[in-house]
């Protein structure tokens, strides 16, 4: 059986060299294996980069999406999802800030973050103070990060440093600290957080990339670092 029916269909050159990182889409896709947000739903793609799990998430499964990012261009994430077929109804481009969120009280039924909750997600007040306000009662979460099997941070191996510095590192953790990090979460339930299976296909999809961040990270992988890598889902419904 094929692991990754919907993400394969993206696997053209144009479309990956969009990725940001270990190909979203295939860890979108087990993100998402037997979700519970109905077709229709409003979705958040938070940290959605340009675009590309955002285009994912409207057309696969069929949901109406905002893509929230900080750092690119909403204009050219617009054209992407023109080109794409998708219309304004299916998709909405916004830059924002996941810290200061631009939306509505109880807007969103759901929100999916793919490869970005990483960078603003590890306050552990940032759940109930900036996210949840704006998700619906009854709203699930569904996010994964690039992780670390056990976090090593006070010791971490010289393959990681080839490519990562410390401060780089620092957003990587492994299950318990972002168990540790969710479980102060006053106004949501935790239903998931656990290793994902995804690793060394996301990886290789990544570094067959010719930008200078994919190229950056191959010292690392090469020398065997990802042997302390992961990535890690977290699963939670607001009360
Ligand atoms: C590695 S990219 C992932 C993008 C996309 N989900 C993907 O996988 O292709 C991380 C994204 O996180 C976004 N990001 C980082 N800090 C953010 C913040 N405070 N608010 C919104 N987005 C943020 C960046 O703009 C960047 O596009």
């Amino acid at each position: 059986m094929r692991k990754y029916p919907l993400a394969e269909k993206y696997q053209t050159p144009e479309l990956m060299a969009k990725i940001m990182g270990p190909n979203p889409l295939k860890l979108e896709e087990e993100l998402l294996t037997g979700h519970k947000i109905p077709v229709g739903s409003l979705v958040c793609d938070l940290g959605s980069g340009q675009g590309l799990t955002s285009v994912f998430l409207a057309k696969e499964y069929g949901f109406r999406v905002y893509a929230a990012d900080l750092w690119s261009d909403p204009e050219d994430n617009r054209r992407f999802f023109r080109e794409m077929g998708l219309t304004e109804e299916q998709i909405v481009p916004v830059k924002a800030d996941a810290t200061a969120l631009p939306f509505a009280k109880d807007f969103f039924d759901a929100v999916v973050s793919t490869d970005s909750y990483n960078y603003f997600g590890r306050d552990p007040d940032y759940l109930d103070e900036k996210l949840l306000p704006f998700v619906k009662k009854g709203g699930y979460l569904y996010i994964a990060v690039p992780g670390m099997k056990k976090d090593c941070h006070k010791n971490l191996p010289p393959e990681l440093l080839l490519s990562w510095t410390p401060e780089q590192l620092d957003y990587l953790h492994d299950v318990a600290y972002w168990r540790g990090v969710v479980s102060q979460c006053k106004s949501a339930e935790i239903l998931d957080i656990s290793e994902m299976e995804s690793n060394e296909e996301v990886w290789a999809d990544w570094l067959k990339q010719e930008n200078e961040y994919a190229i950056g990270d191959r010292a690392a992988m090469n020398a065997g670092g990802g042997k302390y890598l992961n990535f890690v889902k977290i699963v939670l419904r607001k009360h």
